[in-house]
C-alpha cells in the first residue's frame, strides 16, 4: 500500500477548517435544533425555498461521525459528537423503507453504515439492508437500471452514489440477485451515460416497453450533450466505490476515466465551473459542491490503483482541490454567513441554491478533509 504524506502547511490548513467545519455545524444545531437542511438563501440555512427532491438528510449526521471518528479518544468533544451523531441519526431510520427517492445511499451510507462500523450493533446493519432491499425496488428488468425519482424511464449518474447500498446488502445477505441487479446497474450506467471521453450525462431515458436506450438528457446541467461537472464527481466517486463493493475492474477502469476527464478539464486549481460545457459566460458560476466530491473521490481512489505513480497524481489532486477550497471558498471571513464553503450550486435552472452552501458539498469536503488527515 502507498503511503502519502501531507506538509505540515497543508496539515495545519486543513486542520483549520476542519475546525471550522465543527464551529458552523454546532452553531447550526443551536440556531435550528433538529433541522436538516438541504441548501443556504444568502448564507442562511433556514428558508422556504423547495426541496425539490429530498435526500440530504444524511449528510449532517455523517459530518457528525466523521468528526467524532476524527478526533483523538481524550478529547473534550469527542463523546458529544457522538451523542449529536446518533441523535441525529435515529429519525432517519424510516426512510428505509422510502420509495419515493433514489437517494437511499447517500441517506443511510452517510449516517447508518458510520454508527454501525463503529458500534457493529445488529439492528443498525438490519437498517442497512432493508434500505438496500427498498432501493432495489426501482430496478428496471428491461433496461437493467435503478429508475431515478423522476419516472420509471429515467436513469441519472446520481445514482451511481446510491447503488453502494444494494452492493452492501448483497454482501450482507449473500443474496446473489441484489448483487446481480448492483453490478447490471453500474453497467447499464457505464454504457449510457458514460462517454469515451470520460465525461458524463446526467440522465438517460428508457422505452419501457423494450428496454431499448434512447437519449442523454439532463436537469440540473446545461444540456443533454454537457458535462454537468456534478455529475461527473459523482461518477469519479460513484464508480470507484461501486469497484470498492465489487472488485470488478471495469468499474476501477470507468472511475478513472472520469477522473481523467475531471483533471483534463478543471481550471487549474481544481474548481469547476458548475458545467464542463457551458457557454464562456456562465463557466464563472463554479460548483464547490462538485470539487468537495472530486478531492473526496481522488483521495479514495488513490489508494485503489495498482501504478503508484498514477496513485500519487490523485493523491495530489485531491490535496490541490482542498487547498483552493480552503484558501478561496471557506466562509470564515463571512461570519454572517452559515454554511462551511460557499460557491456550491444544487439547481440552476430552478434557481435552488446557486452560489450558496450545500449540504452535500459540506459533507464531502469535510469527508475529504478527514481523508487527507488521516495517518493511516
Ligand atoms: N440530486 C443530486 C444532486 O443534486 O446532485
Amino acid at each position: 500500500m502507498i503511503q502519502f504524506e501531507l506538509v505540515s502547511a497543508d496539515r495545519r490548513l486543513f486542520e483549520s477548517a476542519l475546525e471550522f467545519a465543527q464551529k458552523q455545524v454546532r452553531s447550526l444545531m443551536e440556531i435550528h435544533p433538529g433541522y436538516y437542511p438541504l441548501y443556504t438563501q444568502n448564507g442562511k440555512w433556514k428558508h422556504e425555498g423547495q426541496a425539490w427532491t429530498h435526500w440530504c438528510d444524511g449528510f449532517l449526521p455523517g459530518m457528525m461521525w466523521i468528526f467524532h471518528r476524527y478526533l483523538p479518544d481524550d478529547h473534550p468533544e469527542k463523546k458529544f459528537w457522538f451523542q449529536s451523531a446518533v441523535r441525529y441519526t435515529e429519525p432517519l431510520e424510516p426512510r428505509k423503507l422510502d420509495r419515493e427517492v433514489h437517494d437511499l445511499g447517500f441517506i443511510f451510507l452517510s449516517s447508518y453504515y458510520r454508527w454501525y462500523r463503529l458500534t457493529k450493533e445488529p439492528k443498525l446493519k438490519d437498517v442497512l439492508i432493508q434500505a438496500g432491499r427498498t432501493l432495489a425496488l426501482r430496478y428496471q428488468e428491461k433496461g437493467q437500471y435503478l429508475s431515478s425519482f423522476i419516472a420509471a424511464n429515467s436513469l441519472f449518474i446520481d445514482i451511481m452514489m446510491n447503488v453502494g447500498i444494494i452492493f452492501y446488502a448483497a454482501h450482507e445477505t449473500k443474496d446473489k440477485r441484489l448483487r446481480e441487479i448492483a453490478l447490471r446497474h453500474c453497467y447499464t450506467t457505464r454504457r449510457v451515460l458514460v462517454r469515451g471521453d470520460g465525461s458524463t450525462a446526467h440522465e438517460g431515458i428508457f422505452d419501457l416497453e423494450t428496454g431499448e436506450f434512447l437519449k442523454q438528457t439532463t436537469h440540473q446541467g446545461y444540456r443533454g450533450d454537457s458535462c454537468w461537472s456534478r455529475g461527473l464527481t459523482w461518477a469519479l466517486y460513484g464508480f470507484g466505490a461501486s469497484y470498492e463493493w465489487s472488485l470488478d475492474p471495469r468499474l476501477l477502469e470507468t472511475a478513472e476515466a472520469c477522473a481523467d476527464y475531471y483533471i483534463t478539464h478543471a481550471p487549474s486549481d481544481g474548481v469547476p465551473p458548475w458545467d464542463f460545457k457551458a457557454p464562456p459566460e456562465q463557466q464563472k458560476q463554479l460548483d464547490t459542491s462538485a470539487a468537495a466530491i472530486a478531492a473526496a473521490g481522488f483521495l479514495r481512489l488513490c489508494r485503489l490503483l495498482a501504478d503508484p505513480v498514477k496513485g500519487h497524481f490523485y493523491w495530489s489532486t485531491g490535496i490541490r482541490i482542498l487547498q483552493a477550497l480552503c484558501e478561496k471558498h471557506l466562509a470564515q471571513d463571512d461570519p454572517s454567513w452559515e454554511g462551511i464553503l460557499k460557491g456550491g450550486v444544487y439547481h440552476i435552472h430552478k434557481g435552488l441554491g446557486v452560489n450558496e452552501s450545500v449540504m452535500w458539498g459540506e459533507y464531502f469536503f469535510v469527508e475529504a478533509l478527514e481523508l487527507a488527515l488521516r495517518r493511516i
